[in-house]
């Protein structure tokens, strides 16, 4: 690893890279040029995983060797402590970790430029064993991947002393003088280094590539590498080349909590980010000596807080000569193997919660309590959650038994405790699930497990309209309200600047909900002597209005620069939500974010979900909203307490109808319950028609509102099998809202 990556070429490299995923999102995948891998099939095997081991181990492993054979003959000495090299010993470490692969950082700057296999390009140590194709072998056999470091980096080719490098043999091998100590030609040695991999190691996963270097860039190694080796999965260290399918973030430190490394990270979803960070409290990323001790708390910390943002932790052991680990990493080992199996369930296969693949709202859970959520992946989809199952990870417990968790719009039908499959007291309201009576907290993570039937009370995709004072080419307010997370809004630079949503007419409100794009760090930069790097909304006014030229204002504050989705919560009926953002958080001396918004997506909740358990409608009802209506009527949701999935709303006319068809029940005299509501000032009687007979007059009184429902019942005779039953509006009001039918 090497931390020479300036912070103004990567964020760069970032942007471009969100400029291609959104050219990508636009061409649609069929036509997706192949150097951009925003998403490809290579890549679900990592999507599906949560962690990786990074092993740094080579000639310089403490005591450190000058020489090839004389480190090779150290490593396969039976005679020490627990044996020679065997590939089982990071297999099993892999596992008990529950990583899915393995990152075999040998042919590294700092570490002596080794092969771990015997290679046919003299120029720097490579073994007679074949320790690659060893750890390939049993690795697949364990079900783990294996992806090959690559250093772009000859800097360190004389590092204490001896010359790791030969470039005479390397000359004499391609006929010409070569100085593989240079960048351009260490850039072709390891460019034949990459390409003898690809021919040899077929079955290889990947490369891990530090950085990025000139040769292999003229020579187009990256497109040759997906061309040759579609598989072959690409990871590059700091960069966001579109190119990769992964990019790696070095170990973040100074957030708050300490764990919270994505705060750090300017990548954003579904780019595949791979957080790495080193297990051992003090030493190199290799090992140098000694037997650092593991931080418990912050480790598996960054664990969770990794997962909970779907981003890969890369775990970095220190391996020593023989592949065996320092003790209290090999007891952290088995530790974390223990502690993490019986909540497993909650990490695999899942995304995080409350960014755009949806799911409740990881954080700041009150009570001083912090922690992540967790949502099931769908199988074989890259993108897509279940919301029927997912998790709260609480890592910091609160100070009260109590956790409050927003809940995004998600209808929860049960909360347990993962760990002891105990029922979980829980309630909801106001945007909140709030888990009560809580006890016994894990000093890790205390896991929830919450079902839920879906998502409620959130104006569909199509019946929100987005404009926006300002927008970048290629980036309009139309993508705000596109329900992808793919095409974004850009504020062309601009603040301050407006965007206002139109819900079409005037409905009901109770929260703005925003997703910020993820490219920009959450943390304060206290190193850099800066307030804040966030390119993310701060000081914002809310305005409504019924006409789009009068608003009115809501509030005006300050939004918290936190990862994930933002809610404003207002009650209002308004046809227009005007957001005027007045400044954002990044200072003007942080020219990479400041005055930079991007927005994946805003939506309009129209109410917050109520928990409990949900009641399976009735056999004997029948939903309005399955009937078949006359011309113009619509299936609404935007008022509260419907049952299914919306109600009937009619067009206002004499003439319309709503025709229950295939009633089945019991024949004879049966009453016909109607659930109805009419915020209107007038009744609005109906013709009731049953089975085709003689119409009667059912009076539709009013309500106290559209969100009041009444019920309405009358007696008639019914068939046992198909009866068919019509309501036609006679006055010019049409029909009440209609709910249901129930018949008994
Ligand atoms: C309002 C109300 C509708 C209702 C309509 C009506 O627009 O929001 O749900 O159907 O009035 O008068 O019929
Ligand atoms: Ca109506």
């Amino acid at each position: 690893m090497r931390h020479t990556r300036t912070r103004a070429r990567a964020v760069k490299a970032g942007i471009l890279a969100a400029v291609v995923a959104a050219m990508v999102a636009l061409v649609g995948f069929a036509s997706r040029p192949a150097s951009a891998d925003l998403l490809n099939d290579r890549q679900k095997w990592l999507r599906e995983a949560q962690a990786g081991l990074f092993l740094h181990w080579g000639m310089r492993t403490s005591p450190t060797f000058g020489s090839c054979t004389t480190w090779e003959n150290a490593v396969n000495n039976t005679s020490q402590t627990g044996g020679r090299w065997e590939a089982s010993k990071w297999v099993n470490a892999a596992k008990q970790l529950h990583t899915k692969y393995i990152v075999l950082a040998v042919f590294h700057s700092r570490l002596g430029y080794a092969r771990a296999w015997p290679s046919k390009i003299p120029g720097s140590c490579a073994t007679k064993r074949d320790f690659l194709r060893e750890l390939l072998n049993a690795a697949h056999a364990a079900d783990l991947k294996v992806i090959n470091y690559m250093t772009d980096d000859p800097s360190h080719h004389n590092e204490n002393g001896p010359e790791y490098l030969n470039s005479a043999a390397y000359s004499a091998f391609k006929g010409r003088t070569i100085d593989i100590t240079t960048r351009d030609g260490f850039g072709e040695f390891s460019y034949d280094n990459f390409i003898e991999l690809l021919d040899k190691y077929p079955d290889l996963d990947g490369f891990w590539i530090d950085n990025d270097n000139a040769v292999w860039e003229r020579r187009g190694l990256y497109a040759h590498i997906h061309s040759l080796r579609p598989h072959m999965l690409l990871s590059n260290n700091n960069e966001d080349t579109p190119e990769m399918d992964t990019v790696s973030h070095e170990q973040k430190t100074g957030m708050t909590p300490s764990y919270d490394m994505p705060q750090a990270i300017w990548t954003p979803a579904p780019r595949l980010t791979e957080p790495d960070y080193k297990l051992p409290t003090s030493g190199n990323w290799w090992f140098s000596g000694g037997d650092s001790s593991v931080d418990r708390k912050l480790t598996i910390g960054r664990f969770l807080a990794n997962a909970g943002s779907s981003m890969k932790s890369l775990m970095a052991e220190t391996a020593m000569v023989n592949g065996d680990f320092p003790s209290q990493q090999r007891s952290f080992n088995s530790f974390f193997n223990s502690w993490v199996s019986p909540i497993w369930s909650a990490l695999d296969k899942t995304q995080g919660g409350g960014y755009m693949y949806g799911g409740l709202k990881g954080g700041s859970f009150g009570n001083g309590a912090y922690g992540f959520t967790t949502v099931k992946q769908v199988d074989g989809d890259l993108l897509k959650v279940d919301p029927s199952e997912q998790y709260i990870h609480v890592v910091d417990p609160p100070t009260n038994g109590t956790v409050r968790v927003r809940d995004n719009g998600y209808v929860v039908s049960s909360v347990t405790n993962l760990r002891t499959g105990a029922a979980v007291n829980f309630s909801q309201g106001s945007g909140f699930l709030t888990l009560t009576g809580l006890s016994g907290f894990d000093p890790f993570d205390t896991v929830f497990r919450v079902t839920t039937t879906g998502r409620v009370g959130i104006y569909p995709v199509g019946s929100v309209t987005a404009t926006a004072s300002a927008s970048r080419s290629g980036f309009p307010a139309s993508n705000l309200v596109d329900g992808s997370y793919l095409r974004y809004w850009d504020n062309n630079n601009s603040v301050p600047v407006t965007i206002t949503l139109d819900l079409g007419s005037v409905k009901k409100v109770a929260y703005l909900a925003i997703n910020q794009r993820e490219w920009s760090p959450t943390h304060n930069r206290t190193t850099f002597g800066r307030a804040e790097d966030s390119a993310r909304i701060r000081n914002y006014t809310l305005q409504t209005s019924n006409d789009g030229s009068s608003f009115t204002t809501v509030r005006t504050a300050d939004m918290p620069s936190t990862r994930g989705v933002s809610f404003i919560d207002f009650a209002a009926n308004t046809r227009f939500i005007r957001l005027r953002v007045n400044s954002t958080w990044a200072s003007s001396d942080v020219p990479n974010f400041f005055h930079k918004l991007g927005i994946d997506e805003m939506f309009v909740g129209s109410d917050f979900a109520r928990g409990g358990i949900i009641q399976p409608p009735p056999p004997n009802r029948f939903e309005a909203e399955n009937a078949t209506v006359s011309a113009g009527s619509t299936i609404d949701s935007n008022h509260l307490g419907f049952s299914g999935t919306g109600f009937v709303n009619t067009p206002n006319a004499a003439g319309a109808f709503v025709e229950w068809t295939g009633v089945n029940a019991t024949a004879g005299t049966r009453t016909l319950t109607f659930r109805f509501s009419n915020g209107s000032t007038a009744a609005r009687p109906c013709d009731l028609v049953v089975n085709g007979g003689t119409p009667m007059s059912v009076n539709f009184g009013t309500t106290a509102n559209w969100d009041t429902w009444s019920t309405v019942s009358v007696s008639v005779p019914l068939n046992a099998t198909n009866n068919t039953i019509r309501l036609t509006a006679t006055t010019a009001g049409g029909a009440a809202n209609l709910d249901w039918l129930e018949v008994s």
